[in-house]
């Protein structure tokens, strides 16, 4: 058991982010920043520039979201607090659809379906709300334990790209889904 008792998936709640949020979800996506791109991103941005740089993040995209783009955040939210998030980015390219932007499960809080359940989520509000019926992402080539996730999750390696937030070019990869479906689970209430 953890020790803020999450010990089953189903026990946070899944609901699209609010304004709220806006503070929780900023922290949670600097704090896995900097324990998951450790040794990939240079240790002065993840010490320093990180919640600076999430926090501005996510003002701009609760308070001046651009108005082109179909946004969808979803949130876990266990008793103490969002433990996990999804951003995505509605048909965000002609060729690969939606662009799943970023997914961050609380270190404490992992391996317990949280980022499963999250993608399941969002491919249901999808399925409502984008034209395309593919799904894509960029992981950071050294990140193998997203990319473990990824794997078991169905996604192919389909690109090879750089991702140059932070301050150093790293390699990363395209992973793709061309069914929502595949990740929408059967319809069923998860
Ligand atoms: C990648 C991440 C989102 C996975 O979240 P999660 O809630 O732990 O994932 P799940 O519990 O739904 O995992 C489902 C399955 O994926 C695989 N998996 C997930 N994390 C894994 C890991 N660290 N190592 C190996 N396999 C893993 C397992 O098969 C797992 O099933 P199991 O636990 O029954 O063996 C989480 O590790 C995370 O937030 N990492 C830091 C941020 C990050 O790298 N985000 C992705 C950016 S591209």
């Amino acid at each position: 058991m953890t020790s803020w008792g999450i010990t089953d998936p189903q026990l946070p709640r899944y609901r699209p982010a609010r304004a709220s949020d806006e503070s929780a979800i900023a922290s949670l996506h600097a704090d896995s920043w900097r324990r998951a791109y450790r040794g990939l991103l240079p240790d002065a941005y993840l010490d320093h520039d990180v919640f600076a740089d999430r926090a501005a993040l996510w003002r701009q995209r609760f308070g001046q979201p651009d108005q082109k783009l179909v946004t969808v955040t979803v949130v876990a939210e266990g008793d103490d607090g969002i433990v996990g998030f999804a951003y995505s980015v509605a048909d965000d390219d002609p060729e690969w659809g939606t662009l799943l932007d970023n997914l961050h499960v609380r270190f404490d809080a992992q391996r317990l379906g949280i980022a499963t359940r999250l993608v399941t989520e969002t491919a249901r509000w999808l399925q409502e709300h984008a034209t395309s019926s593919g799904l894509y992402l960029w992981a950071l080539e050294g990140n193998m334990r997203a990319r473990r996730f990824y794997d078991v999750l169905g996604g192919r390696v389909t690109g090879h790209g750089v991702f140059s937030e932070g301050g150093a070019p790293m390699p990363c990869l395209r992973y793709s889904w061309s069914r929502l479906d595949d990740l929408a689970g059967d319809g069923s209430p998860a």
